[in-house]
Order: structure tokens, then sequence, then C-alpha cells
């Protein structure tokens, strides 16, 4: 831990910092957020760290956000300071504090930098919170405790949360739904970052123009350009590995962010004009930016693999919410022309990977992803795992912890994929209806159809012998209930590293294999 800091004689009478939880910047080896909150404003809020061990610390002044909650009126004090300058690969610890209470401390360890070395990350989405808060509305299981336990056995680096983060949307009391989310997070998050995107049940109807104000408020995410959508889609890079953070409600033609609770209890609700239902919200400036950085991370000699992560689905075998075709249209293309390597996501409450899938089965007015035919025999394409230059490699990762378990109770027959082919007219007041239509699932290649809990681990090597680099995906998953997560499924990714090709020679590998 860090020692040698100068302690600040402590004042009683001020409430303690709350739900730490930590940020990487967009350049992980060197920039980390750290975020807390307090039930009322505080003075001097700010952030001391240094190298664990390290004699001399850094003090650095926090910024206070704050929103109203348009249902319950309560007031939300958030704090958020930038640790920057930092050493790669480097274990640090920190101390955040205020005028009048005893510092929370914690730690963290920056990412190694370009592919000096390997590291692990773990992902999942819909988690909800280990126990009832208010009327009991909201989703809540004791898997959402145990999962957090389950990742921090594996010590990741940090942890990608593929949005429907608490369900605070769904509650009657939003703000104790938050403050428990982040409470049982924060013994991972305050020693590792939790990296988010926002899902359709952060659209909290009231709380700012899309909803996603607590979201924002909450979280300390790198910019993307665009102030009034902050945290809602990002980029960051860890090793040689390119993070591509998505908000797919601004493409789904779902209208996943209607809430029952918030139309009849949000004041000035059919009065005011809120409409949850925010498809294309920010006008095509998310898919300018997307293809905007996945045209510079194709194009960077520094990177080798390029993950989204994101919470809505390109392809589902779970009658539950559907694929959306509105991601094939908008998304796909782009993944497939900048050779996206690994897409992350959740909204599906089950887990289920698809085969590398490339363009899309010829005539399919679905736009049916097209699995890339075996790879094995191929000349140029290496051995003994998925080469994801030819084909984008999916992962269903939605078992965090919601309640709501689609393996036990709508899982359909093993050949056949569901879509959201378009929404019904619906209106602020009624949820519009998906228009659903079936597929045939070829993409499919495994899906958990026994366990209603579960989380993935990646492991990155960055430079492996050779000349190739691959990331092992783990998945483990847990029975209803139960604190045992085990392993279910694996599998290698692996491609040359980007440095041993010729100039030039994986965007004609892209070209040739589409
Ligand atoms: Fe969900
Ligand atoms: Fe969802």
């Amino acid at each position: 831990m860090l020692t040698g800091l100068v302690r600040q004689p402590e004042v009683a009478g001020a409430p303690a910092p709350e739900q730490v939880h930590l940020q990487f910047g967009a350049d992980a080896s060197g920039q980390v957020a750290v975020s807390w909150a307090a039930p009322a404003a505080v003075a001097r809020p700010r952030l001391r760290f240094g190298q664990a061990g390290g004699q001399a610390g850094t003090s650095v002044d926090a910024d206070e956000r704050r929103y109203t909650d348009a249902l319950t009126g309560e007031t939300v004090w958030t704090y958020h300071a930038e640790a920057g300058s930092l050493e790669p690969d480097t274990p640090y610890g920190y101390e955040v504090l205020h005028d009048g209470a005893a510092p929370v401390a914690g730690t963290f360890r920056t990412a190694p930098r370009g592919r000096s070395g390997p590291f692990r990350f773990t992902s999942f989405g819909d988690h909800a919170i280990p126990a009832p808060v208010g009327d009991g509305s909201g989703p809540h299981s004791p898997n959402a405790g145990y999962v957090v336990t389950a990742v921090e056995r594996l010590d990741p680096l940090f942890h990608l949360v593929n949005g429907d983060l608490c369900y605070a949307n769904a509650s009657d009391q939003p703000v104790a739904t938050w403050t428990s989310y982040l409470s049982t997070i924060s013994r991972s998050a305050s020693h590792r970052p939790w990296m988010p995107v926002p899902g359709n049940h952060e659209n909290e109807s009231g709380n700012g123009p899309q909803g996603y104000l607590p979201f924002q408020t909450r979280f300390s995410l790198p910019g993307n350009g665009t102030p009034a959508f902050r945290g809602n889609w990002y980029a960051f890079t860890a090793g040689s590995v390119r993070f591509l953070a998505l908000n797919n409600d601004d493409v789904c033609l779902q209208d996943g962010g209607f809430s029952g609770v918030r139309r009849d209890n949000v004041p000035g609700y059919r009065a005011g004009g809120i409409d949850p239902y925010i498809s294309g919200y920010s006008g095509g400036r998310q898919r300018r930016w997307l293809e905007r950085e996945l045209a510079a991370a194709s194009q960077d000699d520094d990177i080798d693999w390029i993950v989204v992560f994101m919470h809505q689905v390109a392809m589902s075998s779970a009658h539950f919410n559907g694929a959306d075709l509105g991601i094939r249209q908008q998304w796909l293309p782009l993944f497939d022309a900048y050779g996206v390597d690994l897409v992350l996501s959740g909204h599906e409450h089950h887990f289920e990977r698809s085969h590398p899938v490339r363009a899309v089965l010829p005539g399919s007015a679905l736009l049916t992803p097209a699995p890339v035919a075996a790879n094995r025999g191929r000349p140029d394409v290496v051995t003994a795992g998925v080469d994801t230059r030819f084909g984008t490699v999916h992962i269903t990762i939605g078992g965090g912890g919601h309640p709501y378990r689609v393996p036990a109770r709508r899982l359909h027959g093993p050949d056949e994929g569901i879509v959201v082919a378009g929404a019904g007219p619906g209106s602020p007041f009624a949820q519009r209806k998906s228009d659903l239509q079936t597929e045939p699932n070829v993409w499919s290649a495994y899906r958990d159809t026994d366990n209603a809990f579960g989380f993935a681990s990646f492991d990155v090597v960055p430079a492996e012998r050779g000349g190739t680099t691959s990331i092992t995906v783990t998945y483990r998953a847990a029975a209803d209930g139960s604190r045992d997560y085990k392993e279910r499924d694996r599998v290698v990714l692996r491609k040359p590293v980007r440095v041993a090709q010729r100039p030039g020679s994986r965007p004609a590998l892209t070209r040739q294999a589409r």
C-alpha cells in the first residue's frame, strides 16, 4: 500500500466517501480516473495517489457532478479525479478524501504498453443487484453478488460491463438501486477499472434528454468529442488491443427504454413530452465517430486487436429480446470493413458464442451474418485457433445476475435465431412491440442452455513464438443461487501480430475474405 502520505487532521461530521470505483482513461497504461459518491455535498474532495510502496503522493482535486432524480427528487453527488502520467504495468495505491471524513483507500494497476506483456480482462452484462430495494420491483439475485467475488478471484486488469448495470429504470427507488450496485461492485471496482457501456435499462426517462444522466454523472469515461454524449461511447487502448464501447440504443429498432414505473410515477412525464424511445438520438454522430475510430485502429501498427463491447446483440438464439436489425444495418458493415476481431454484448440473459462471421447470407433480407468457412487447410491462416482476420467473433455474456433466466425459460429449437426487424407504432406511454422474425442460426457456435449465470475472462498474449498473438476466451457459469462458477466454454483467437505482416497485408486479407 501507499506509504508516506501526509494525512490531514480529521474533522468529524462529514459523510464518508462511498461507492469508490475506477475507470481507465483513453490510454490505460497511463491514465486512471477515480470516482466516488457522497450523500451530501462535501468540501475539498480530492485524490491522493502514488506508486505502491513509494514515498511520495500526488494530490489532485476532484470535480463534483450532481443530478436530481426525476422520480424521487433526491440529489446525487459524485466526485471524479484523474490520475495521469502514470507508469505502465505498475501498481499504485490511492486514497479519496474530503474535509471532515476519513480517507477511503484503494489500489490499481496500469496496463502494459504495446506488446510488452500479457494481461487478463473479464466481462459480463445484465448485472442487477444482490438484494431488493424499495418495493422490490427492480431485478435482484444472490448471483449479482457472487459474480463480483468470482471476477475478483481471477484478478483481471480490468472488467468490461456490457450494459444493463442495475436496472434503475425499473425500480421505484432508482437512486438506492444505483447505491446498491456501486457498493456491490466497489470491492472489485476500487481495485481495477470497471468499464461500462449504457444498456437500455440505463435509460431513466426524465433524467436528461435520453435518460442517461445518472449513468453519465456516476462514471468518468474517455471523451468522444461530443460533451452531451460523454460516456455513451468511447475508446481506450490496453496493450495492443483497442477497445471500442458503443451505445446501441442509438441504432436499435426495439423499444428497450420504456418503463411503466417511470411513466406512472415521474412527475410531469405525460405533460413533459418525455419519450423513452431514443433510436437515432445521436443523429449519426456515434456512427461517424465509430468509423473514424475503426479507420485509425485498423491502420495503427501498434494495435493487433479491435474489441467492441456494447449491449444489444447482432445475433441471438434466445427468444427473449432478439437480435436487432438496426445493429446489422449500421454496425456490422463497419465491423467487416475494418476487421473488428471480437464483439462482446449482453441484453440476452445467457451465453452464446458465434462462429467468425463476415458479410451476410446471400439474399438475406434480415442480413443474417454469414459464418466464415472453417479455417482449417487455408495456407494463410494460423492453426490452433480462430483466425479473426477472416471474420468477427460475437459473444453474448448476459448472465451477470439479472434473475430473468433465459436458459430455463426462453430457448427455442437448436437451429433458430430471432431478429427484431422493426418496432410497432407505440407511444411514450406504451412500449412499442417488436416485429420478431426467425432465421437459421448458422452463425451460432456454442450456447449454454443449462446455466442461468456466467461471465467470461480473456487472456491476451501480445507476442507468441512464431509471430502470433492470441486471446483465450474462457466462459465460467454457475447454477441459480450457486457461488461456484465452473468453466463451460473455451476458445482461442489467434493471428499474426501486425508488425510480422507485410505492410498493408491486413486490409488486403480483410477484403479478400468478404
Ligand atoms: Fe438485461
Ligand atoms: Fe437489455
